[in-house]
């Protein structure tokens, strides 16, 4: 049993704190956010993320919450940075939570600390890190710095921390390997030991790398819509080398969510800063805004006027299984249709709540069939399984014009013809 700390504790810091439980580990999460510690404390999950809250609540006996950054740095030999890093106007990471945290540990160490990076940070963080804790230290403290970043997917983040392919571990000594390899032992996962420059890379290239692909598949479908091809032919046939893999070869309406995107943006600009220019990513980007642009477009061509039209959105996370909204592809085509004078409305099993921040016009409704009621379109925009077998031929009865834009390429194009929709998927 190891005692580890974790500071921060969103999304990754939750994840991982309930997972390090899991296999065994006294785990502290801290917080300075009170609200969130109180409701944490209540065994009140400020996220969705499935089994999170029973994961929580199954390890209470080894799980504690707090406020106090000195309590977790006291009690316990393995802090985990899991703070934010968001983005910066000009695209670069906000790194100034770590540089905060790393003051802070910096002045409370009572002996040996292992501080592991768990937030996603462009390459040579590690050496701030490390540079920030020895101009602080209160009193010449051993310490060491660690790399170990995340390949959690929000849905299944559980799952992943669990069952990962790969664990990445950047160290700069032996102690620090040592530990860390204990740590993760029981997932009986490959661990991938690095220094610590190149696992901050890996976590960027792999995302940007995964981003890329999805932006390679969409322009794909874009050739096969222009020749009456079927994209997911073409990806099926490709995936099958295996130097390709089948995954994330999915075309869509562009990648959201608050990774890829501000991934792909620090990754640029880190390596802007460095003096190389990684034009790639810049095309990546640039074809996921154009794709939203695209399924904005599909929809005006299927209506031919778009104002005082009413359009229904199955789903608006920007993907299933979250209420994240964050960079949400729906977001970008629902405003452009409103800014046309469409009417728009929306049903989504966990992502209103959130939605109703951004877009207020939209009209929630409870309930697909309620959405799709007296629609000149209906848009299919996240693949819920909830949307899998849908009545479409009780949706074709009540809907003002038999129009599907199926943004995900969910629905059989020949049942939906059969059943009387002009079917639109994406690049097929
Ligand atoms: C991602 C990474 O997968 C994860 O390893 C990292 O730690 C955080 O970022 P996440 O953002 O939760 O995870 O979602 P993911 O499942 O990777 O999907 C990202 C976006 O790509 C979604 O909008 C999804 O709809 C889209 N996507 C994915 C496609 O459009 N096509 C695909 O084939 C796959």
């Amino acid at each position: 049993m190891k005692k580890t700390c974790i500071i921060g504790s969103g999304y990754v810091g939750l994840v991982s704190g309930a997972c390090f439980a899991e296999l065994g580990n006294k785990v502290i999460l801290i917080d300075n956010d009170a609200k969130k510690i109180k409701a944490l404390k209540n065994n009140q999950v400020p996220i969705y993320e499935p089994g999170l809250d029973k994961l929580l609540k199954k390890n209470k006996s080894r799980i504690s919450f707090s406020t106090n950054i000195n309590e977790g740095i006291l009690n316990s030999d393995i802090i985990f940075i899991c703070v934010g890093t968001p983005p910066r106007e000009d695209g670069s990471a906000d790194l100034s939570s770590v540089e905060r945290v790393a003051t802070e540990i910096a002045r409370n160490m009572n002996g040996y600390k292992l501080i592991v990076d768990k937030s996603t940070v462009p390459v040579e963080t590690g050496e701030w890190v490390k540079t920030t804790i020895e101009r602080n230290m209160a009193k010449k403290t051993p310490f060491d710095v660690a790399s170990n970043p995340e390949f959690l997917r929000e849905g299944t983040a559980i799952h992943d921390f669990l069952n990962p392919d790969r664990v990445v571990i950047g160290v700069s000594s032996k102690e620090a390997e040592r530990i860390l390899t204990e740590l993760y032992k029981p997932l009986k996962a490959p661990i991938v030991v690095t220094d610590i420059k190149s696992a901050e890379l890996i976590k960027h290239a792999s995302n940007s790398f995964l981003a890329m692909k999805i932006s390679f598949i969409n322009s794909v479908a874009n050739v096969c819509e222009k020749v009456g091809a079927d994209v997911t032919k073409v990806a099926e046939g490709m995936g099958m080398d295996k130097r390709i893999g089948k995954t994330f070869l999915n075309a869509g309406p562009g990648f959201g969510g608050f990774c890829f995107p501000k991934d792909l943006e620090a990754f640029y600009w880190i390596s802007k800063k460095l003096g190389y220019n990684f034009g790639i990513l810049q095309e990546v980007k640039k074809v996921n805004e154009d794709q939203k642009k695209l399924i904005a477009k599909k929809i005006e061509d299927a209506l031919w006027i778009i104002k005082d039209k009413t359009i229904a959105f199955l789903g608006l996370a920007f993907k299933p299984n979250t209420d994240d909204m964050r960079m949400a592809p729906s977001i970008d085509i629902i405003n452009i249709l409103h800014k046309k004078g469409a009417i728009i409305k929306a049903y989504d099993p966990e992502s209103m709540g959130k939605a109703k921040t951004d877009m207020p016009f939209v009209k929630y409704c409870k309930n697909p069939l309620e959405v799709c009621k007296d629609a000149d379109c209906v848009v299919l925009m996240t693949e819920w399984e909830e949307f899998k077998n849908l009545d479409f031929k009780k949706i074709r009865s009540i809907v003002k014009q038999p129009i599907l834009i199926d943004t995900r390429n969910y629905y059989n194009p020949q049942t939906m013809k059969q059943l009387g929709y002009i079917y639109k998927g994406v690049g097929r």
